[in-house]
């Protein structure tokens, strides 16, 4: 029989990905949609690093590239891990590929055999355990709701390790909460790794740029684990290059060989053309790092003073990324003209429908009492975007 695989099969398919492609559909309708579920600056990629891809493509930049990524952007990977982070690395535990999430594909991919377990924060992002699923290992969620910030404890953390853990995966700035661990928090999380020697921690790190309480604070950093820490990044959040599809790990040798081994296999060298962009990324001017930055703080400050003025809603202010993901609980069990609201992917339809609005469930990243809207769009339309949910929340009773 024809058929596709069970792996592909019992995959579910990405509904951050799934809601932008709704709302374009409506959009092309005609429908004036506000799309508050896409999961990409909406800045253009800054000039500077434009203009290397223009060069490299003049300097033919045209063949394939080494497996885990050209020198060049392996030691402009490592000089910014030392000057943003103070961290050590040499190109060797580098490997560079199309995106972080194929980094996280090929670490989950290179360290874990069937029914090893992956420890995981829920809230999640969503693609964390469908990779994880294709890897044959095993998701265990660690809940952290809204009243502990969304971040686990030590103790939880503790108790969920048995002798079948083999990986733990987190982000810090988080997607979707947007909650951001401190030095403090990650040194209490080193401390239990420090007893369990035979764990991997995956930290990824994609949203580093978009932190606003502070310096970036790595997992790495705590030198009694860091043989043991991935460092999942890359340049599509910090420098609005999402579709340049560059992402990396730096990790202990052992990992980035088994990474590059596979990728070899795989897909190969990352494009050329983005990589010498890249390289430009983490090498020239930093300050639009910044600048996105105060962007998303601006705007972050006027759309919460909005959103906590709704009272079906419970927030948090998030400390980094450029989501809110409110509790939305008090809303199950209301109804408009017959539409009943019992979790967040029935509101999220609502708000698609009635409001015009996208939004994502929280169902999709394991938190089925909240929503994520996503604030990287202009103020002037975030502003009419909660207006709009206003009015159509005013509709339910
Ligand atoms: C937490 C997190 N990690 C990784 C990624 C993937 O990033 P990339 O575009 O580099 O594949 C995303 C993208 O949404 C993300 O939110």
């Amino acid at each position: 029989m024809l058929k596709v695989s069970n792996r592909v099969t019992s995959m579910e398919l990405s509904p951050t990905l799934g809601m932008s492609q709704k709302s374009r559909e409506m959009k092309a309708q005609g429908i004036d949609v506000i799309n508050l579920s896409v999961g990409e600056p909406d800045f253009r990629t800054p000039d500077h690093i434009k203009k290397a891809a223009f060069k490299a493509i003049e300097n033919n930049f045209s063949y394939y590239s080494p497996i885990p990524g050209f020198v060049a952007l392996r030691e402009a990977i490592c000089t910014k891990l030392k000057r943003d982070n103070q961290l050590d690395y040499t190109p060797e535990q580098i490997v560079v590929s199309n995106g972080a999430k194929q980094s996280i594909l090929n670490v989950m991919m290179s360290v874990i055999d069937k029914g090893d377990e992956v420890i995981i924060p829920s809230p999640y992002w969503v693609s964390y355990v469908e990779i994880v699923k294709l890897a044959q290992g095993v998701n265990v969620f660690v809940p952290a709701g809204i009243e502990q910030n969304f971040k686990i404890t030590p103790e939880q953390l503790e108790a969920a390790i048995t002798p079948k853990t083999k990986a733990f995966l987190f982000s810090s700035p988080n997607n979707p909460t947007g909650s951001v661990y401190s030095k403090e928090e990650l040194k209490a999380l080193a401390q239990v790794f420090e007893k369990y020697p035979d764990i991997i921690i995956l930290s990824d790190e994609i949203y580093e740029h978009i932190n606003y309480v502070g310096k970036h604070e790595s997992l790495a950093q705590f030198d009694s684990i860091k043989d043991r820490v991935v460092i999942i990044n890359g340049v599509s959040k910090g420098y609005a290059m999402t579709g340049w599809r560059i992402g990396y790990i730096a990790a202990p040798l052992w990992v980035a060989q088994a990474c590059s081994k596979l990728q070899g296999q795989m897909t190969s060298g990352a494009s050329s053309i983005a990589q010498m962009a890249s390289v430009e990324a983490f090498n020239g001017d930093q300050s639009c790092t910044q600048e996105m930055k105060k962007a998303f703080k601006q705007r972050r400050e006027n759309a919460f003073d909005l959103l906590k003025e709704i009272p079906s809603f419970e927030i948090n202010k998030p400390d980094g990324a450029f989501y809110f993901f409110p509790d939305v609980s008090k809303l199950f069990g209301k109804s408009c003209n017959g539409q009943m609201i019992n979790n967040p992917t029935d509101l999220s339809l609502y708000l698609l429908e009635k409001a015009k609005v996208a939004t994502v469930t929280g169902e999709a990243f394991g938190e089925p009492n909240c929503l994520r809207l996503s604030y990287a769009t202009s103020e002037e339309i975030m502003t009419e975007a909660i207006s709009r949910i206003k009015n159509a929340l005013d509709k339910l009773n």
